[in-house]
């Protein structure tokens, strides 16, 4: 039995670490480059720093401040274009999940011919588009979630069809510095740091697990229960910050060769269905899928309800440590603020509309058990529930 795990690019961790970003430019051998960000990053005034130390290193900038949720296909194409147009010979993504996409979108595009639709990884198919003459891509992202600065590929919002899709592209180099993420919003800061608690349970249970993503992702899981509380209460909280920032790098470090199953799998199609954030449609399910895995992978589940600060006796059914771990991430869901499914979806009959969707686009090849169409509607139905009683339980304005 063995599974495999690509060690991925070079990453620059730490305080102040984007500081150096011309000079990592200027070693690349780039002269002019675009940097990709959205509208919110850049009224943060953090891109305005980037650029500083960029143009500081004699590098000439152009800006693409385009980018919006789920990187739609047509953002990438008009990016690509002006990147095309301005001749650069390198790209910045600076900023959540989204700008990084498009930015790695725009760096497939400058060296083939556009639209970005052609290039959609299909499986069991070799990438589509020649990677062999990308341009430097450098990757700092300004929240602890995606964790795509370490992964050789992005994803983008296929908008004909109202799917979501992956390409390759791999990245030159993260770079991951926590004080960028000292302004994220307490909802910004929850909402993130469950995507990369999804990618790292994800990893640990998965059907094709290994010693590395076993490692960093249960490292990862026990950073963010122990340190996510602090960072949405206090968020000019460095060293909650900087543990946050290196368990969301780790969780997709951990992602790595066993891949995504059941949270993501639902939440990419939730998500594209309801309009709701990456990281609440792929946690809004988290305490019922738990209590699904637990017969299948009791172990690793017992480990993972104790990292989020969960009591689980060492004698326990596969039953009671499906239920102790469901409580420890609905206690984390609850008191971290993250936004509620009811938000976005207004009934649970809506809802249940999803499930011929996933179970159509969705394989759920890295599941630790199989899953059928009346596991999904269980899985939805009862969530539905979970997340009215958090509404009614929570003071917290909808
Ligand atoms: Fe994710």
């Amino acid at each position: 039995m063995y599974s495999t795990w690509s060690s991925p690019n070079p990453v620059l961790y730490g305080s102040g670490s984007s500081k150096s970003v011309g000079e990592q430019l200027k070693r690349l051998g780039c002269k002019k480059v675009m940097v990709v960000c959205d509208k919110g990053v850049k009224a943060a005034g953090i891109v305005d720093k980037v650029l500083g130390y960029i143009t500081s290193a004699g590098i000439e900038t152009v800006v693409y401040d385009g980018a919006l949720s789920d990187s739609p296909d047509y953002t990438i194409n008009e990016a690509g274009a002006l990147a095309a147009r301005e001749k650069v010979d390198g790209v910045v993504g600076v900023g959540g999940g989204s700008s990084i996409d498009t930015a790695k979108g725009v760096d497939v595009l400058l060296s083939n011919p556009p639209p970005i639709n052609q290039y959609f990884a299909r499986p069991g198919f070799p990438p589509a588009g020649d990677l062999s003459n990308l341009k430097p891509l450098v990757v700092i992202p300004t929240t602890a979630g995606t964790g795509s600065e370490v992964t050789p590929g992005g994803a983008c919002a296929d908008t004909a069809n109202n799917t979501k899709e992956n390409f390759v592209c791999p990245v030159s180099l993260g770079i991951v510095d926590p004080e960028l993420t000292l302004g994220l919003s307490p909802e910004g800061t929850s909402t993130t740091a469950f995507d990369a608690l999804c990618h790292a349970v994800e990893a640990v249970v998965s059907n094709q697990p290994n010693e590395f993503s076993r490692l960093f992702g249960m490292k990862a899981i026990s950073l963010i229960g122990e340190n996510l509380i602090t960072a949405v209460r206090d968020g000019g909280n460095l060293k909650a910050r900087e543990a946050l920032h290196l368990a969301a790098t780790m969780a997709s470090m951990s992602i790595l060769g066993p891949y995504c199953n059941i949270p993501h799998d639902i939440g990419a199609v939730i998500c594209m269905m309801f309009h709701i954030p990456h990281g609440v449609a792929v946690s809004a399910c988290l305490p019922e899928i738990f209590k699904f895995y637990a017969p299948a992978v009791p172990q690793e589940m017992k480990d993972i309800a104790r990292a989020l600060g969960g009591t689980v006796a060492d004698d326990a059914t596969p039953e009671e440590i499906g239920r102790a771990a469901a409580d420890a991430v609905f206690r984390l869901m609850k008191e971290s603020r993250l936004p509620r499914l009811t938000r976005f979806v207004k009934s649970k009959s809506e809802l249940l509309t999803a499930v011929p969707k996933i179970m159509e686009t969705q394989i759920f090849f890295f599941s630790p058990r199989p899953v059928t169409a009346e596991d999904i509607t269980s899985i939805l139905d009862k969530s539905y529930d979970l997340q009215l009683q958090m509404e009614q339980q929570s003071a917290q304005p909808v």
